[in-house]
């Protein structure tokens, strides 16, 4: 057994190229098979004399883990190529990336919604989307014969029934159920999915979001509530932003008002979004009637209260201009893709 043995080995490790796995099963026959050259070399080590045997016993050593290696690599290498060739696949192409999902607008919108009136001291409050009549209608003051209790507003779960279920069809519940839990003051906004029969368009949809708002306490006036909207208002849409009341009329509130929002596009010159009005519809509101209060058990003699709800989807549409409801609700990646970069709230 000589040093030149060893050496040549790995002068020839050092030239080897397998195309196929064959051939590196072959060239591992070769070098470590049982009658491959580095076994071959092992067999000898036995008659090396006992002073050389340290020397050479480390190098052999040495040898046959550099000859596994590079088998294992060329071993790794082939399969690598071959799957790709087979599969018609290039394996070291990157592969695709995950997008990672964001926020839907209307949830972004909810959000933002909700932190203003946390910061004026509101909670929040939530009631369940399948109702009763009672929470829906009765207690709100709608009179028996009053249309949103038709089928073709309003889906019911049951019919038939003496107490129907019915899907709710304004946050409006949420008030009554809160009434009926909370002790005075009141201070609460109800943010949730509503329901009602409406034929799908860009500007309905049979499903989609509102926030209600609830505020009870002694001597709360029309001006506490004016100016609850206005401050809201200027945190949502800009500190330029004014706001004008138009009287209106709701079952559960007396006065009850209409509000718009001076457009923060043409600030009141009249454009195509605000119908050259210079001004955005964007809730209604009132004075909670006095019935309402009564009905859930609060002296309206002693307390008073101011009530608003608005559309999550037409907030967000005003503050994105988007022009067609359904946007919404077709989870087009196209579209949310675009609020990606919302800000945080
Ligand atoms: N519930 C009404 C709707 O769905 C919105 C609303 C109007 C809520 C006036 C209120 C309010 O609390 O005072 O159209």
């Amino acid at each position: 057994m000589k040093r030149e043995d060893i050496d040549r080995i790995i002068a020839e490790l050092g030239e080897l190229k397998c195309r196929t796995l064959k051939e590196v099963e072959e060239a591992r026959v070769r070098f470590l098979g049982k009658k491959g050259e580095v076994t071959a070399l092992f067999d000898e080590f036995h008659d090396v004399s006992k002073e050389m045997k340290k020397e050479f016993g480390r190098s052999l050593n040495e040898l046959k883990k550099t000859v596994q290696a590079k088998i294992d690599e060329l071993r790794s290498s082939v399969e690598v190529e071959e799957a790709s060739a087979g599969s018609g696949t290039d394996l070291t192409m990157p592969g695709d990336e995950f997008g990672l999902g964001s926020r839907h607008p209307v949830s972004i919108v909810r959000q933002e919604i909700v932190e203003i009136f946390r910061k004026f001291g509101y909670d929040v409050a939530e009631g369940p989307e399948i109702e009763d009549d009672y929470h829906v209608f009765e207690a709100l003051n709608f009179p028996d014969n009053h249309p949103a209790r038709d089928m073709q507003d309003t889906f019911f779960v049951s019919t038939g029934h003496p107490n129907p279920l019915l899907l709710r069809t304004h946050t409006s519940s949420v008030q009554v159920r809160t009434m009926e839990k909370m002790d005075v003051p009141i201070r609460v906004v109800c943010p949730g999915r509503v329901f009602r029969n409406e034929a799908i368009s860009a500007r309905a949809h049979c499903i989609f979001h509102q926030i209600e708002g609830l505020y009870i306490d002694e001597g709360v006036t029309f001006a506490d509530l004016r100016q609850a909207i206005l401050l809201f208002a200027r945190e949502m849409f800009g500190p330029e932003t004014e706001i004008r009341m138009r009287p209106s009329y709701f079952p559960f509130t007396e006065p009850s008002a209409e509000v718009d929002v001076s457009c923060n596009i043409c600030h009141g010159k009249g454009c195509n979004i605000c119908k050259g009005t210079g001004w955005l519809e964007i809730l209604g509101c009132g004075m909670v009637d006095p019935n309402v209060l009564e009905a859930s058990g609060i002296d309206s003699k002693k307390y008073s209260g101011f009530a608003f709800g608005m559309g999550l989807e037409r907030i967000a549409m005003l503050k994105w201009r988007v022009n067609d409801l359904r946007h919404y609700f077709e989870n087009d990646l196209r579209f949310l893709k675009e609020f990606e970069a919302a800000p945080e709230v």
